[in-house]
């Protein structure tokens, strides 16, 4: 399926402009201005618009998704409700009804120009029917989204009496990445030890490591140090992630002064999701009410890779959602308050080029540079921030050189009494 297309005058993340973009053979060729295509080739005219690498979500449960209202509603609102219900929907799961949900929300997330997702998978249940369906959807949105599967112990490695059984059973199918829950295991010293477990698993096997770590309000959490420490210990620098974080944002500013070196050392990746975390944290605050979300711009400023994460979809834990990283991303920026140009430009990065280096995707073809794939998507939008301020519309979403997607500009007609008929196109959604 690999394709020439040449876009012509586009406005590129890092702000050039008038810059033309050809792909040849699912690959990007050239860029630069007033470029020539073979005869034939397919040619976009960008007019200005801001043309980026895809978006890539490196934190989801496809298992789970578009679930809402099964077999309830999570009447509190809280993690630990989530995960309960979770536990009474699972033994009804089929196998059949898990691929449709998911297949249905991949065909969202390529309209919305999101090809590639990180998604956990639930490994607690001796069938493993949520590991064979995501195996199967992966194997057929593979020409057009790169899923990566996380082995998720969410019931806890340690305390559920299988699940370490089952961890092995499900990398042995060909689940990618190692995944965890030390803060829902018995005790703290219970948690580490399933840090330590785990990544030793990582070492032996040579997976990448991705885990819930420390996803409470508890300000005593100590797992991301776990984490840290054994990456540290096994050399598994650069190739774990610690999701989600959120007791980070209640923890003293003195041992953080301490924890962030650490988990600079380790070259510890972060995943935070600010529609969950901002939704599921603070929880049992009367006011003031936590925000729940991790230190993203001390992070950043401690040169740890941050990403953004949507988490859920239409699931135990949110009700909303649609798959749209701007989304994510316009959140992030006002839970974080990263509101200076730099910074908004940081959450644009959040959500395209640092979600990719969490999995890995910059060392496999992603980015917009000669030789990388010729993955895009094309926005009504200007420059990056405009993108986030309006959750612009996706123009046209292009996979190795080829179309796959594609919405009309949304344009306002607007007829006032007293002024002159006018077309508005940029216009918040
Ligand atoms: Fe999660």
């Amino acid at each position: 399926m690999n394709a020439n297309l040449l876009i012509q005058n586009a406005t590129l993340p890092d702000g050039r402009m008038r810059h033309d973009v050809l792909a040849l053979e699912g690959r990007i060729a050239a860029i630069g201005m007033n470029l020539t295509a073979p005869e034939g080739t397919p040619t976009i005219a960008a007019n200005g618009q801001l043309l980026s690498p895809p978006f890539v979500d490196a934190h989801f449960h496809m298992d789970a998704t578009l679930s809402y209202g099964l077999p309830r509603v999570n009447q509190s609102g809280t993690l630990l409700e989530g995960i309960a219900l979770w536990g009474e929907l699972k033994p009804h799961l089929t196998q059949q009804a898990l691929v449709e949900r998911a297949l249905t929300y991949c065909d969202w997330a390529v309209a919305k120009g999101l090809l590639a997702i990180r998604t956990h998978v639930d490994i607690c249940d001796d069938r493993l029917l949520a590991v064979e369906a995501l195996l199967e959807v992966k194997r057929q949105v593979a020409p057009y989204l790169d899923m990566q599967l996380v082995a998720f112990p969410q019931d806890g490695l340690l305390r559920s009496p299988t699940a370490l059984a089952n961890m092995k059973r499900a990398l042995d199918m060909g689940v990618d990445v190692i995944g965890g829950i030390p803060h829902f295991e018995r005790s703290m010293a219970e948690g580490a030890d399933s840090v330590r477990i785990l990544c030793e698993l990582a070492a032996e096997r040579g997976l990448r490591v991705d885990m819930h770590c420390d996803e409470s309000d508890d300000p005593m959490s100590r797992h991301v140090e776990a984490l840290a420490l054994q990456t540290h210990r096994l050399g598994l620098h650069g190739r774990v992630t610690g999701s989600h974080l959120t007791s980070m944002h209640s923890m003293d500013n003195y041992y953080v002064s301490k924890l962030l070196p650490l988990m600079a050392e380790a070259q510890l990746h972060a995943v935070a999701n600010p529609l969950i975390n901002i939704t599921l944290q603070g929880r049992h605050d009367t006011y003031p009410k936590r925000r729940g979300m991790t230190r993203v711009p001390e992070l950043l400023a401690a040169g740890v890779n941050v990403a953004f994460g949507h988490d859920c979809v239409m699931d135990p834990w949110y009700s909303l959602g649609s798959g749209d990283m701007l989304e994510v991303a316009h959140m992030g920026l006002h839970v974080a308050q990263m509101t200076s140009q730099a910074q908004m430009r940081q959450c644009f990065d959040a959500v395209t080029v640092n979600a990719a280096k969490v999995m890995g995707l910059d060392l496999d073809g992603y980015g917009l540079t000669v030789g990388c794939n010729a993955d895009f998507v094309l926005l009504q939008a200007h420059d990056a921030v405009e993108a986030i301020r309006l959750r612009a519309n996706r123009l046209c979403v292009v996979r190795r050189g080829r179309v796959i997607a594609q919405t009309a500009p949304l344009l306002a007609q607007l007829s006032l009494p007293g002024r002159p008929a006018q077309t508005a196109w940029n216009l918040p959604r």
